[in-house]
């Protein structure tokens, strides 16, 4: 077996690499002076069963690109079989049109990827389950949401509520509410633009509880600010804990977590930390998962127990 660590992922492909006792390498990435990328692996990979490690979190392209460079260089260096690890999955969210003229960009990217000679991708909560279907090589649709539920339920407040942010985190929501036994109201959200959303109404009782607001990831934070101020002006407590497996933060999101009376912040490391955040976030790891995972896929085992179906 080989581990390879993309430069989005590095530090996780070393964990998964020790709890495995395998061997673990990072691609080696330059950029030639015209701009264009250049991927080397470092270690022979001949005849081996070897896992890139790469999340596809910004730069996005850059990061897809050594993903895709890194498994071609593995299939013509004689790699056994090529699984990529793909923690976080960019692009997931334009999984349909919603207008006229757009791509389905996730289905794009789908076809790039199985065409480039990986042969199986493990992902993690990937925004929808629609992506599933995307895929032409054998996709393992893992989850961090027991992870989670776990080192969230050493924070929860009393008579907290379930919030999902929007329908499409609905699910997501009864998914927590199984692990935390908790009940859940629903946030039915309008996007106006990549950053801003608005609130149309809350499904279910929020006053007087404190808020446990979920969902796959935050990006601009818009989406959880908005579900946060719309259930506190429904009668909410000053109490937000808010969990996600996708913590981009990118923008103002930040900011606008920031300004919320914030009791926590649990993300997992699917997308690396951003460094010197001042806001109370605890990180639970995916490494654990992953590497169960790598190590049942290397010897042929099930993963069944690690796929919880929405
Ligand atoms: C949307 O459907 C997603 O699940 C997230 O709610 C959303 O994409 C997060 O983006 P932002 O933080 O920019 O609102």
């Amino acid at each position: 077996m080989m581990v390879l660590g993309g430069s989005a992922s590095l530090t996780l492909a070393q964990d998964i690499g020790e709890r495995l006792g395998s061997e673990s390498t990072p691609l080696m990435v330059e950029r030639f002076p015209d701009g264009e990328m250049h991927v080397e692996i470092t270690a022979s990979v001949r005849g081996k069963d070897t896992y890139i490690v790469q999340a596809t979190t910004p730069p996005v392209e850059g990061n897809l690109l050594e993903l895709l460079f890194a498994a071609d260089a593995c299939r013509r260096a004689g790699s056994a079989r090529i699984t990529a690890v793909v923690p976080y999955f960019g692009y997931a969210r334009q999984d349909r049109r919603a207008n006229g003229r757009e791509p389905i960009a996730a289905r794009l990217i789908a076809d790039i990827l199985s065409n480039s000679g990986i042969e199986r991708i493990v992902a993690v909560d990937l925004h929808g389950t629609a992506m599933e279907g995307f895929f032409s090589v054998p996709l393992e649709h893992l989850t961090a949401v027991p992870t989670l539920a776990v080192l969230a339920r050493a924070s929860l407040p009393s008579e907290s509520i379930l919030l999902a942010p929007d329908l499409g985190a609905a699910k997501l929501a009864e998914l927590y509410a199984g692990i935390l036994h908790l009940p859940v109201a629903i946030v039915h959200k309008a996007r106006l633009s990549g950053s801003e959303v608005s609130v149309r109404t809350i499904t279910g009782d929020v006053a007087g509880r404190a808020l446990v607001i979920v969902d796959d990831m935050i990006s601009s934070g818009g989406t959880v600010e908005a579900a946060a101020r719309a259930a506190l002006d429904a009668g909410a407590r000053n109490d937000v804990l808010v969990i996600t497996s996708h913590a981009l933060l990118v923008g103002p999101a930040v900011q606008r977590l920031g300004a919320l009376p914030l009791r926590g912040l649990i993300v997992s490391d699917t997308v690396p930390a951003v460094p010197g955040m001042a806001l109370p976030v605890q990180v639970a790891s995916v490494a654990p998962l992953l590497a169960d995972a790598v190590g049942r896929l290397h010897h042929d085992e099930s993963l069944a127990d690690l796929i919880l179906h929405r």
